[in-house]
């Protein structure tokens, strides 16, 4: 039998394509400047070889790993992405990227920007953990608000992203002129929250473009070191900052308390002209000394996966991969896309020779140019 979906990421991003409307398209395809980041941050990972060993019989796999006192069946996560009800069919890509993590083991890191409340989100976990992601709002008591209904609703701990208190320069939405609308679909963890209800007056409800200027000064916010003891007496839950490409950034993160490191460039969607995220991983890694770190941006095959994986992440993540599988089937496409990315990855394990986690270190890759 043939599979229902295409087997490579070019195949899941032409479908997609295909499902999606134009200006949706741009959005989540689309990155900073000229893309010339984004582009390096796929090519990166031609730029390191896997080494095959030999006799080392690896007919049984490990992909399982621990973290956060979490033991999960493996080292893949999705990515938070903030605009996934617009990749579905129905509306509810939120509640459908958590289908997936229940149906594959495969955790979520759930944005603040979403569609569906994250408590119907981490409801449909399932038994599969899952993460919630914070952009953290000017108002403290809101911040507090949505990091504390996290908590209540089981979320396993808090994500605070720290590249994007302002959006980047982003040529495709910029052109398409759709981009406030398609920020304006994702405010159900705001509008929801009574903190907010409370402290803010609501914007005019019919003008998606005026509720997302007023929302950006509710985000936007640009923190700086001297909120991290705040930001760290939120929640007893692990604490992951992520964003940090820099050795400094990790080490005074590390100092401040926080409890994992996500190592990424928000796909190059932020800022060009930057280093791959990938360029950044090694050094990301040594400075975190004992801290678990979360690799993404540019992922786009399971050789990827064990390439990040062999550069020293604890565990690698995913954003248009997944957006591209809901797009083109829902939750049938989310698992396609996860079991394919798994699935080349155990598959190339064997074929290598390194049957655990344990075992890809860098001495498993070569530089090659
Ligand atoms: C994102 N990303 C993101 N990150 C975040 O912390 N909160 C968010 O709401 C979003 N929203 C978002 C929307 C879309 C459409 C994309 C593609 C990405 C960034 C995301 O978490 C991740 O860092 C990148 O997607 C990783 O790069 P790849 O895998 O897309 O190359």
């Amino acid at each position: 039998m043939l599979p229902r979906f295409p087997m490579t990421f070019e195949g899941w991003e032409e479908s997609a394509r295909a499902a999606m409307s134009p200006s949706v398209w741009s959005y989540v395809a689309g990155g900073a400047g000229d893309e010339r980041t984004q582009r390096a941050n796929v090519a990166a990972f031609a730029r390191h070889g896997l080494i095959p060993r030999m006799f080392v019989g690896a007919k049984q796999r490990d992909l399982s790993v621990s973290m956060f006192g979490l033991t999960l069946p493996s080292p893949l996560l999705m990515a938070p992405i903030g605009v996934l009800g617009l990749c579905a069919q129905d509306g509810h890509g939120d509640l459908a990227a958590a289908r997936a993590a229940a149906a594959t083991g495969v955790p979520m890191i759930a944005s603040t920007l979403s569609v569906d409340p994250m408590e119907q989100v981490a409801a449909a976990f399932g038994s599969t953990p899952g993460f919630f992601q914070l952009y953290t709002p000017t108002d403290r008591d809101l911040a507090a608000s949505l990091v504390e209904r996290a908590e209540r609703a089981g979320f396993r701990g808090i994500v605070v992203t720290l590249d994007t208190w302002v959006t980047g320069w982003r040529p495709r939405d910029l052109s398409t002129g759709n981009f406030p609308q398609l920020r304006g679909h994702c405010l159900a963890n705001y509008t929801s929250d009574p903190v907010f209800r409370a402290a803010l007056p609501r914007p005019p409800e019919e003008d998606a473009g005026a509720a997302v200027l007023h929302w950006a000064g509710v985000f936007g916010n640009p923190l700086t070191w001297e909120d991290l003891p705040w930001l760290r007496s939120l929640t007893e839950l692990p604490l992951i900052v992520k964003g940090l490409c820099h050795p400094e950034d990790v080490r005074r993160a590390r100092d401040g308390g926080v409890d994992g490191v996500y190592c990424s460039n928000h796909g190059g969607r932020q800022a060009n002209g930057g280093l791959a995220a990938l360029d950044a991983l090694a050094e990301v890694v040594e400075a975190a000394e004992e801290l678990p770190v979360i690799f993404d941006s540019g992922v786009r095959g399971g050789a990827d996966v064990v390439k990040a994986l062999a550069l020293g992440a604890t565990a690698v993540a995913v954003g248009r991969p997944y957006a591209y599988g809901l797009a083109l089937g829902g939750v049938d496409g989310i698992v396609h896309v996860l079991r394919s990315l798994l699935a080349e990855a155990d598959l190339l394990m064997a074929v290598d020779g390194y049957p655990t986690l344990a075992d890809l270190t860098p001495r498993a890759l070569r530089r090659v140019t």
